[in-house]
């Protein structure tokens, strides 16, 4: 079996794996450094995908062609649509759709052209695991990222989510946008700009997927200050405890 690809959008959101990976020298594929090694007893591929859905489908495709993901976690922050979703949460995959694409009236909205599909799975055994082992580490969040960081976020009680990630190519940062996709669809937990397009990439090539990820901003107008405050204090720790705890039960 091949190994474990993790992915990640931004440097800030794996540079605690990637800390850890730094002994050898990385596998240069179409632009992208593939850092390859062992990571608490699992072999992995660890790779920054840079931001959006055409970046993050050409890095899955190189982890399913060269590298034989036997599966692929995407990992990082995400703006929080559902009501119940607070900045600090964790919202771990059950589904994806990409809610940028709308090939109506040639195809229904949101359903991706000849795949018959508008959502596509996440795999439930990656994704129980992941939540578990977000679940155990937020229980005592101060032990990640101390109580000065949490209060400086309102971060008292951060919870674990499991449902549909919605994915687009937009950085959603206004109100408007994000009232727009919660009426529109209601059960989206989260919005980002990476994990339906790598889910689409998987379905075709047969491999687990799953992402988690850590709510930055509300995707409001607020979005734009909050995403850079928290990808900068928080979310690599949050992300690197989670995967090495999953890795190493
Ligand atoms: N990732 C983190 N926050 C986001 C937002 N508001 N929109 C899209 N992707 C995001």
């Amino acid at each position: 079996a091949g190994p474990i690809g993790i992915v990640a959008a931004l440097r800030q959101e794996l540079s605690g794996l990637l800390a850890l990976m730094h002994d050898g020298q990385p596998v240069h594929i179409g632009n992208r450094e593939f850092w390859v090694g062992e990571l608490d007893g699992s072999q992995v591929v660890v790779v920054l995908s840079r931001v959006g859905k055409v970046a993050a489908a050409a890095t899955a495709a190189v982890l399913a062609a060269h590298f034989g993901a036997r599966a692929i976690v995407y990992t990082g922050v995400a703006g929080a649509l559902a009501p119940q979703v607070a900045i600090g949460d964790v919202v771990v995959s059950t589904e994806f759709l990409q809610h940028d694409v709308d090939a109506s009236p040639l195809f229904p909205r949101w359903e991706i052209p000849l795949t018959g599909i508008t959502r596509f799975k996440a795999d439930a055994k990656l994704a129980k695991a992941l939540a578990a082992s977000a679940r155990t580490l937020l229980a005592n969040p101060s032990f990640l990222v101390g109580d000065t960081v949490l209060h400086a976020f309102g971060l008292t009680a951060p919870r674990v989510h499991t449902g549909l990630i919605i994915s687009g190519d937009r950085f959603v940062s206004t109100e408007a946008e994000s009232t727009a996709l919660r009426s529109a669809l209601p059960d989206a937990l989260a919005v980002e700009m990476e994990g339906a397009a790598v889910a689409q990439v998987c379905h075709e090539w047969s491999i687990p997927f799953a992402a988690v990820r850590i709510i930055s901003d509300r995707a409001d107008d607020a979005a734009g200050v909050d995403f850079p405050r928290f990808i900068t204090e928080v979310e690599s720790r949050y992300s690197v405890a989670i995967i090495r705890r999953w890795l190493s039960h």
